[in-house]
């Protein structure tokens, strides 16, 4: 029986994560112009305080640059890709560069394969959990904020391990907590409990179990790097992103969909995140499959 209820939980999670992002993802051009659905890297006199995308853009390029992608005939995937922002810099960027996406959300598919409109790069409906994908397929894998949806499951990270070639990268940008809900402070909580909310984000992984699970799996060199103070800049931008989609639903006298409310709020609460640093934080992680 608690199973039964377990899975029902999950299933509603996941229902509800597809109804925010089928609803919601149109909302993110106000956010990046590029369509990238993450928060950004900051490399002073390199990307800009005032210009979102560049920051956005450089966390793609940190990605890809961990990916060894340069000059190079890869394939690989991005699991839990959204509308293929981070594809589509890929592609543009590396020539030589193959890119499968994968979403679960319908919407994300057709828009984002419409934006992409390259044959280099193909975004399918493909749930990251199972993939279905032969074993050893891809030259490198990269999530990023997808894996927090699923709390950076072992099934998820036991995937990514299978559908590598021995030796090649998987590599991943996300939020993490550096202890369990029930031993954060009040605050900690209730930013916990309104990212949960909003975001779906009720399983955000622990950074510590997170390592020690891809270890376990196999994968090896895992790196962990706290990149915070790179991501924050990005982070202040928030309200101000806000403020002008706000502005331009009033003045275009358009509704307000729940959905856009829900992902307004979360970002507020990812905000608030900065606040307590010492629960909450945000990582680049990398490893390599073993053999
Ligand atoms: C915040 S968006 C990030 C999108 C993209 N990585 C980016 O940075 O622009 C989270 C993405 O994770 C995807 N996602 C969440 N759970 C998933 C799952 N089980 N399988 C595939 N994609 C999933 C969502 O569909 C969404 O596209």
């Amino acid at each position: 029986m608690i199973e039964v209820l377990k899975r029902e939980k999950k299933c509603t999670n996941e229902e509800e994560m597809i109804k925010l992002y089928n609803e919601a993802t149109k909302d993110y051009s106000f956010w990046s112009k590029d369509l990238n659905m993450h928060f950004g890297y900051y490399i002073p006199f390199k990307t800009s305080l005032l210009k979102r995308d560049s920051m956005l853009n450089q966390m793609n390029e940190q990605l890809f640059s961990l990916l060894e992608v340069a000059n190079k005939e890869k394939h690989i995937i991005d699991l839990g890709c959204g509308i293929g922002g981070t594809m589509k810099y890929g592609i543009n960027n590396h020539k030589k560069l193959r890119i499968t996406g994968c979403t679960i959300v319908p919407f994300q598919v057709k828009y984002g394969n419409n934006f992409i409109n390259n044959d280099q790069a193909k975004i399918e409906n493909i749930d990251y959990k199972h993939t279905q994908f032969s074993d050893n397929k891809f030259d490198g894998a990269m999530a990023i904020e997808s894996f927090c949806h699923s709390g950076c499951s072992k099934e998820a990270l036991e995937e990514a391990y299978r559908v590598l070639k021995p030796n090649s990268k998987f590599v991943m940008a996300d939020a993490f907590v550096k202890r369990d809900y029930k031993e954060m402070n009040i605050f900690s909580k209730k930013v916990h409990r309104g990212l949960s909310k909003c975001w779906s984000l009720e399983r955000l992984g622990n950074i510590n179990r997170v390592k020690e699970d891809m270890e376990n799996i196999g994968f090896k060199n895992v790196k962990v790097k706290n990149i915070w103070y790179r991501v924050a800049p990005s982070v202040l931008h928030v309200p101000f992103a806000i403020s002008g989609f706000i502005l331009r639903k009033i003045i275009n006298n358009e509704e307000l969909k729940e959905e856009s409310i829900h992902n307004m709020k979360g970002s507020f609460y990812a905000l608030l995140t900065s606040l307590c640093m010492q629960d909450f934080g945000y990582y680049i992680v990398s490893a390599e499959k073993n053999k």
